[in-house]
C-alpha cells in the first residue's frame, strides 16, 4: 500500500511539472494605475503621501514614488512619507506600482503641495493605547491645528476612554495642537455576552416619546440593571450614564418576565443599553422613541395571529427587522393554546424583529380569545388594572391616539364606559384615532361570528368620535373596506353602510394572519373593498395630512431590501405589496 501511494504521489509530481513547464510564460502585464494620490501632514520639511491600490495579474510587489519626475524610493503599501524637504517650496508628485517581472505602470494623478514657512510654529502629538485598538493620527501639526482623533477597538475590544491631553469618552473628538501633546486610548477587553438574558421585548406604559418598558426572561443570575444612554457605549455596561433596576417581575409561561421602565427620556431619539447582572452583559440593543412633534411622520405595522405556523410568523417578524416602524400593533392570538412551550416560542421568534445592529422595535400589544385573562398583562407589562387589558397611547404628541381594546371581556360595562370618556376626552385633540382589537366585528369568514356587542359599544362611538381606522384580526383572512358607518338604513349591510365622503366615517382592515391557519374570505359585505387570504400584515404612514396604509405579504421577507434609519418612508426592494383591483394604498385624508 505504501509503495503505491508514493508511486502515485511521483506520478502526481511529473504531471504537476509536466503542466508547469508547458503553460509557463513571460508576465508581460502591468499593474494599474494607482489612483486617488493625495497629500498630509505637510509641514516645513516632511510630508506624507498616501494612494489606492493598484492591482495586477500576478502581484504588485511595490510602489516607485516620484517626486519632480525623479525616483525617490519605493514602497511595499500605499504611503511613503518624503523628508529632507526645503521649507516654503513647491513640489509635485506621482506613484507607479510594479510587480515581480519589473513591468511598471503608468503614474498616477500629480499632486502639489508647498511645505511650509520654517518660521511656522510647529507642535507634535503623540498617540498612546492601552490594551487592543488603534488611534488615527500623531505627528508633527502647525500651531492651531485642529486635529480629529478616533480611537479603534481591536476585535473583542471596548475603547472605555481617553487620557493626557485628552479625558471623556467622545470618539472620535478633537484636540487642538497649540503645545506639544501626548493622548492615550484605553481599550478594555470586552465582556463575553451573557445568556442570562433573552426574549427581549419593548411595550409601554404612558408616554410613547419619554419612557419605554424593557422586558426580558432572567434565565438565570441575580440583580439584573439596565444601563442606557444616548451615546453608544457598546457592551461596556459602566460607561453608560444613565440605569434602571427591575420594576416589576412575573413568573409566567415558564419565564421569569422583568421589566425596567425608563422614564425620562427625550422624544424621537435612539437609545442603547445592555441589561447586566451577576452573570455578565447581554448584547447591546438600540431603540428610538416616539416623536413628539406631530409634524413628524409615524410608520406603524399592524397585524394578529400568529398561532400555528412559525414561517409565516417568522418571515413577518424579519419584515417588521427590515422596515423598522415606530411600533407594532399586533391585535391577539399570538399563540394556539397560550402554553409555556409556545409563548417561549413565540419570544424567540419574536427576537427577529431586532435588527442586525440591535435595533429593537416596541410592541403594543392586544388580547385575542387563545390568551388567557393577564398573559398579555404579564407578558408586555401593558398598563391596565387585573383583567382589563385595554389602554390608549398617544404617538406624536397630538398626531395619533390608539385604542387597544379587549375582544374578551365583555365590550361595553366598565371597558365602554373607559373608552367612551377616553374618546370625549381624547379623540378631538388628536389629528387621528385608531383602534385594535381582536375580534372582527363583521368577520369576513363566514365561519365566525358577528360581535353585535361589539357594535354597540365600538363602532357607534368610534363613529361619534370620528375614529378614521380600525384594525382587526381573528378570521386569519384579508380585507380592506370602503369609508363606512353603522347605519341600518338604505343600502347598508350587516348594520354598515358606505359613506365616502362623511368626515367621521372609518376604513376597517384586517384580520389576522401573521401566521395562522389561512382561511377563505368568503363572507364579503357591499362595503368591502377588497378581500383575499395570504400571510400578511397591514404597514401604515401617518403624517396629519393622510395615512397611507399599504398591505404587505410576508412570505419573501427574506428577499427583501433592509431600510436605513436614514428614510423609513420608501419602499424597500422585493417588497410584496397587496395590489387588489382599487389599488395597492389606501389612502385616509384627514378630514379635520
Ligand atoms: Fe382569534
Amino acid at each position: 500500500m505504501k509503495l503505491k501511494t508514493l508511486l502515485i504521489l511521483i506520478m502526481g509530481i511529473i504531471i504537476l511539472s509536466c503542466n508547469t513547464d508547458e503553460t509557463i510564460s513571460p508576465d508581460t502585464q502591468a499593474p494599474t494605475v494607482p489612483t486617488n494620490l493625495t497629500v498630509s501632514n505637510i509641514i516645513n520639511v516632511s510630508l506624507d503621501l498616501r494612494w489606492n491600490a493598484s492591482t495586477d495579474n500576478i502581484e504588485v510587489t511595490e510602489y516607485e514614488v516620484y517626486q519632480d519626475e525623479v525616483n525617490i524610493g519605493t514602497s511595499k503599501d500605499t504611503t511613503y512619507s518624503v523628508s529632507g524637504l526645503t521649507a516654503n517650496t513647491t513640489y509635485s508628485f506621482t506613484v507607479k506600482a510594479k510587480d515581480a517581472a519589473g513591468n511598471i505602470s503608468g503614474a498616477s494623478n500629480v499632486v502639489n503641495a508647498t511645505t511650509t514657512n520654517t518660521n511656522a510654529v510647529q507642535y507634535t502629538l503623540t498617540t498612546n493605547t492601552t490594551g487592543q485598538g488603534t488611534v488615527s493620527e500623531g505627528g508633527i501639526y502647525n500651531s492651531g491645528t485642529p486635529v480629529t482623533v478616533t480611537a479603534t477597538p481591536a476585535s473583542g475590544w471596548d475603547f472605555s476612554g481617553w487620557s493626557g491631553a485628552l479625558s471623556g469618552n467622545t470618539n472620535p473628538t478633537s484636540i487642538t495642537m497649540n503645545s506639544d501633546k501626548a493622548v492615550t486610548a484605553t481599550f478594555t477587553k470586552a465582556p463575553v455576552t451573557s445568556t442570562s438574558t433573552e426574549k427581549y421585548r419593548l411595550t409601554w406604559r404612558g408616554n410613547t416619546s419619554t419612557t419605554m418598558v424593557v422586558g426580558w426572561n432572567q434565565v438565570r443570575g441575580t440583580n439584573p440593571v439596565v444601563h442606557y444612554g444616548t451615546t453608544d457605549f457598546g457592551s461596556n455596561a459602566g460607561s453608560y450614564p444613565l440605569s434602571k433596576t427591575v420594576d416589576r417581575t412575573v413568573s409566567s409561561k415558564g419565564m421569569n418576565n422583568n421589566y425596567a421602565r425608563l422614564t425620562g427620556l427625550q422624544a424621537d431619539t435612539a437609545y442603547y443599553f445592555v441589561i447586566k447582572d451577576s452573570e455578565g452583559v447581554s448584547k447591546r440593543f438600540w431603540f428610538k422613541t416616539a416623536p413628539s412633534d406631530p409634524n413628524t411622520r409615524l410608520s406603524i405595522v399592524a397585524g394578529g395571529d400568529s398561532r400555528n405556523n412559525r414561517t409565516p410568523r417568522q418571515n413577518a417578524n424579519k419584515l417588521v427587522a427590515k422596515i423598522r416602524p415606530h411600533a407594532v400593533l399586533f391585535g391577539g392570538d399570538m399563540t394556539s393554546s397560550s402554553s409555556s412551550s409556545q409563548w417561549q416560542n413565540w419570544f424567540e421568534d419574536w427576537q427577529l424583529t431586532i435588527g442586525s445592529d440591535g435595533r429593537m422595535i416596541p410592541v403594543v400589544a392586544a388580547r385575542g380569545n387563545h390568551e388567557k385573562s393577564n398573559d398579555i398583562r404579564d407578558l408586555f407589562d401593558i398598563p391596565t388594572a387585573a383583567g382589563g387589558e385595554y389602554y390608549a397611547l398617544s404617538f406624536g404628541g397630538s398626531l395619533m391616539r390608539t385604542y387597544t381594546l379587549n375582544t374578551e371581556v365583555t365590550p361595553a360595562g366598565t371597558q365602554g364606559t373607559w373608552l367612551a370618556n377616553d374618546l370625549t376626552s381624547n379623540s378631538a385633540n388628536h389629528t387621528w384615532a385608531v383602534a385594535q382589537y381582536h375580534r372582527a366585528t363583521r368577520p369576513h369568514e363566514p365561519g365566525k361570528s358577528e360581535q353585535n356587542d361589539q357594535y354597540e359599544a365600538w363602532s357607534k362611538p368610534f363613529y361619534t368620535h370620528a375614529v378614521q381606522l380600525v384594525m382587526e384580526s381573528d378570521s386569519h383572512v384579508v380585507k380592506r373596506t370602503w369609508p363606512i358607518k353603522p347605519s341600518t338604513g338604505s343600502g347598508s349591510d350587516e348594520g354598515f353602510v358606505r359613506v365616502d365622503s362623511d368626515p367621521k366615517r372609518a376604513i376597517y382592515v384586517g384580520e389576522g394572519c401573521w401566521g395562522a391557519p389561512l382561511r377563505n374570505a368568503s363572507d364579503t359585505k357591499n362595503w368591502t373593498r377588497a378581500a383575499g387570504s395570504f400571510n400578511q400584515f397591514k404597514w401604515l404612514w401617518i403624517d396629519k395630512n393622510k395615512i397611507e396604509l399599504r398591505t404587505i405579504k410576508v412570505d419573501n421577507a427574506s428577499s427583501v431590501g433592509q431600510l436605513s434609519d436614514n428614510n423609513l418612508f420608501v419602499l424597500p426592494t422585493n417588497i410584496d405589496i397587496w395590489n387588489p383591483t382599487g389599488g395597492s394604498v389606501v389612502t385616509v385624508d384627514n378630514p379635520h
